[in-house]
């Protein structure tokens, strides 16, 4: 069986995809922990403009989604699509663009970044001819993707490819429509967008990366990977399907809640905030639905960290996503607001969720597409389990303390009316929390280590596949 799949499936794609995605993320977390450094200790910023905290920053971001979420989206979907339609890529040529269009991407923004070009929006400032690029090599996963569909050996469609089309899709049209710029020279353009409609588009996009990449996608991967770890079924295939339809109908609306008490109509902005409540319910019920797939074999907890990396990353999704709506409030969202509440929301989706969802999918696939039995160490995946866990929460412990910290120092005001602290001093005051960070951030880098040194020695030393 195992050497039939071997010729039928393209498997090298995803091993390439997969090491890339490893290698990335020990990249993006590293430039993670030296920012969170800088923060704590502003003399690292060492004055060289290349390494300064506002250039370090996006190149974090952009390393940390694009780089590595993006390189592990596509493992996954390559992985899990050929198995659901029982037939392999739609084209190998296709596949092996989209692997080296998207490492020239992540390459150029290693370069252009560090250099200080930047289009300047949030999440989308690499310039105009990169942009194009992404647009091109975007494309060619669609039709590989849905050429993998429409020439599938399985009628039905599984759930989890349902959530990899939204993606696809989605994500095509807010990059172009967000994008649209005005080139002055080919290393600068401006926006095609201006004032307020600028701002929309960009939460509109913002938003929804959140939404369809950071969800969507990552969900894809838990709907295929977490029932195949537990061996079982998911929970309710029902309510997997109202999941997405819900999902993707509340999400796009949510955009405007970035945007409160900016200069966006009120409407626009009550709108944003009843979308951002609503969203509540679809997320927790895909989050019950990944949590009861465990339903009666709860005691594989016990000896299955990879089964352990995906119920965090599902509890995760869960707590980011019920803090979402709330922060999405306008009168909680006076107070979390350009605070590290922010920064603490953020890394429980990214680094609770997305980060450990990931892990558990990678090493799923790891040993299966290295053609080995399992991973060279399951203690060594335990230990970066634990590494992980108490990584995110010492980081987000450090960002709710500090972020509510920081609302209240701002809003305090003495009996007549006059500020009760200066801004320096409540930056003086964030000082131990961001030690605290830069300390959680350092155990999670440190747990993507063990896995590179894991997945070295799969490759190198654990038993081939039999039968
Ligand atoms: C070792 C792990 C990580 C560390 C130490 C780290 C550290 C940081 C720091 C210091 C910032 C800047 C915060 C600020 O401006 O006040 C930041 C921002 C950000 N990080 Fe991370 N990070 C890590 C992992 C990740 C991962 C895995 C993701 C995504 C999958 C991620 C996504 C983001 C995003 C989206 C922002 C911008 C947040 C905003 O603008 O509100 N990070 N990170
Ligand atoms: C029901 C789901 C969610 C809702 C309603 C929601 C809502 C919010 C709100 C209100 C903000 C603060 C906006 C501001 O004050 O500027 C925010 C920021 C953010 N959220 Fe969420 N969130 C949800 C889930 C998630 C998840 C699962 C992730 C990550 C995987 C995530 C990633 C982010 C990021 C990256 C930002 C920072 C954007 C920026 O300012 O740069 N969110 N979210």
């Amino acid at each position: 069986m195992a050497v039939e799949t071997a010729t039928i499936y393209d498997d090298e794609i995803v091993k390439k995809f997969a090491i890339m995605s490893v290698v990335w993320g020990i990249v993006g977390m590293l430039v993670g922990v030296i920012a969170a450094a800088q923060l704590a200790f502003p003399v690292l910023n060492f004055d060289i403009p290349y390494l300064t905290f506002g250039r370090i920053r996006p190149l974090h971001t952009n390393a940390v989604i694009f780089a590595f979420g993006g390189s592990v989206l596509f493992a996954a979907m390559y992985y899990s699509v050929q198995r659901t339609c029982r037939v392999r890529l739609f084209s190998d040529a296709l596949s092996n663009f989209t692997f080296w269009g998207w490492q020239l991407i992540i390459v150029l923004a290693a370069v252009t970044l560090p250099l200080g070009i930047t289009g300047g929006k949030e999440y989308a400032e690499l310039e105009w001819p990169i942009d194009i690029l992404i647009a091109i090599v975007w494309v060619a996963l669609g039709i590989n993707f849905f050429g993998t569909l429409w020439k599938r050996k399985e009628n039905h469609i599984y759930v989890g490819n349902w959530f990899f089309m939204a993606m696809i899709i989605t994500t095509a049209v807010l990059h172009i429509f967000n994008s649209m710029a005005l080139p002055v020279s080919f290393f600068k353009s401006y926006s095609a967008y201006a004032g307020l409609q600028d701002a929309m588009v960009q939460w509109w996009y913002g938003h929804n990366a959140v939404g369809f990449i950071l969800t969507a996608g990552f969900l894809g991967i838990m709907y295929y990977f977490l029932p195949k770890q537990a061996q079982r079924p998911i929970y309710s295939y029902r309510l997997s399907i109202l999941h997405f339809w819900t999902l993707i109908f509340l999400y796009i609306w949510a955009g405007p809640h970035h945007l409160l008490y900016t200069t966006l109509p009120d409407w626009t902005q009550t709108l944003g905030m009843t979308f951002s409540i609503m969203l509540l319910v679809p997320s927790w019920g895909g989050m019950v639905n990944g949590l009861m797939t465990l339903k009666g074999a709860w005691d594989k907890l016990r000896t299955d960290p990879i089964l352990k990396f995906m119920v965090v990353a599902i509890s995760f999704y869960g707590m980011s996503t019920f803090e979402g709506p709330m922060m999405a409030i306008r009168t909680v969202n006076a107070l979390s607001h350009y605070t590290d509440w922010g920064i603490g929301h953020v890394h429980s989706g990214a680094l609770g969720w997305v980060a450990m969802i990931s892990i558990g999918a990678l090493y799923y696939m790891i040993p299966r597409v290295f053609g080995k039995t399992e991973m060279h160490s399951t203690s060594l995946i335990n230990a970066h389990f634990w590494m992980s866990t108490i990584g995110v929460v010492v980081y987000i412990v450090a960002m709710w303390i500090s972020g509510i910290m920081q609302g209240l120092m701002w809003k305090a005001v003495n009996a007549d009316g006059s500020l009760t602290y200066t801004f320096a001093e409540s930056v003086a005051a964030m000082h131990p929390y961001y030690v605290m960070r830069l300390i959680g951030g350092f155990i999670f880098f440190s747990g993507m280590l063990v896995m590179a040194y894991n997945l070295i020695m799969t490759a190198r030393t654990a038993e081939r596949r039999v039968a």
